[in-house]
């Protein structure tokens, strides 16, 4: 009898593309557009990170979205949000905005400093097409609403969204049913999350090393490594319960996971909707003023 896989294990390791994005701000592209289909319902993962102004100080004028979830989530410095429906909020270290795209918003977002780190992820996370014109709203999510988890091999768990070790995330979405965690891993520890099967997911590490898949796995099933900087798409292991990451030294890595869409996916820049015909109604509403 075949034994079960416990872990899914790392199909492809990816590492970003630098980029620019806004009025000039450096960032890598982690998640790029030809990953969509294979980790849908993710669109898009950017990573920023610097100490030098130069890099982030011109920040994202007024730019629009719709179709869509953008999930910003910093580590380090402030970013001010403000939006045409009246929102507006300030991101500080360790929290999260949950923008909700919908049918139209425009948006701003500048640095809230002039000098210092400035450092975060913004996670594009697609809508389904009967929600894709939904009524936009953003929840700003500050770092003490946000539960954290320590499980007894002493890894901490930040649960932005979805659940793990029986803690419900800030954040719950229907349909694509997101889990969105940031696990710092001491040195020697192990972490387990469960995934339904189908859901496809990813890693991001970006601080240290780790290895990820079942510990006694072999061939394609032997645990692979991932270090600083790389994306690992898990594979959607038939009969794995979920992912086993292991660290030597401390580490710190983002695990997402979602449930596809399967439904056609057209983006023309910050407008994601399923059809062409829906994204020229999209520019034009934009530009006439629509959203
Ligand atoms: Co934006």
């Amino acid at each position: 009898m075949a034994t079960q896989p416990i872990s899914r294990t790392i199909e492809r390791i990816v590492r970003g593309v630098p980029t620019s994005d806004g009025a000039g701000v450096k960032l890598t592209r982690v998640l790029t557009q030809d990953l969509q289909r294979r980790l849908d319902p993710f669109l898009m993962l950017d990573a920023f990170g610097s100490d030098k102004p130069d890099e982030y100080i011109a920040g994202f004028p007024d730019h629009p979205h719709r179709g869509f979830e953008t999930v910003t989530y910093m580590l380090e410095g402030q970013l001010r949000h403000r939006d045409n429906h009246g929102g507006e909020g300030v991101l500080a270290p360790g929290g999260v905005q949950w923008m909700t795209a919908g049918r139209g918003i425009v948006h701003s977002e500048f640095p809230e400093q002039d000098h210092g780190m400035m450092a975060g992820f913004q996670l594009w996370l697609n809508l389904a097409g009967k929600d894709k014109m939904c009524d936009p709203g953003y929840r700003d999510l500050p770092v003490g609403t946000i539960p954290v988890v320590t499980t007894a091999a002493g890894v901490t768990v930040k649960v932005i969204a979805g659940e793990t070790q029986g803690t419900v995330g800030a954040m719950t979405r229907a349909t694509t049913e997101p889990i969105y965690l940031d696990i710092h891993l001491p040195g020697g520890a192990e972490f387990e999350q469960r995934l339904p099967q189908d859901h496809n997911a990813f890693i991001y590490v970006y601080e240290g090393a780790v290895t990820v898949g079942d510990p006694n796995g072999t061939g394609a099933n032997a645990p692979r490594p991932a270090q600083n900087g790389e994306m690992g798409i898990l594979a959607n292991t038939k009969g794995a319960a979920g992912v086993v990451i292991r660290s030597k030294a401390p580490a710190r890595l983002l695990l997402i996971a979602g449930r596809p869409l399967g439904e056609p996916i057209a983006q023309y820049g910050p407008f994601v909707m399923n059809t062409q015909d829906e994204l020229r109604q999209a520019v034009t509403d934009y530009q006439t003023g629509r959203f």
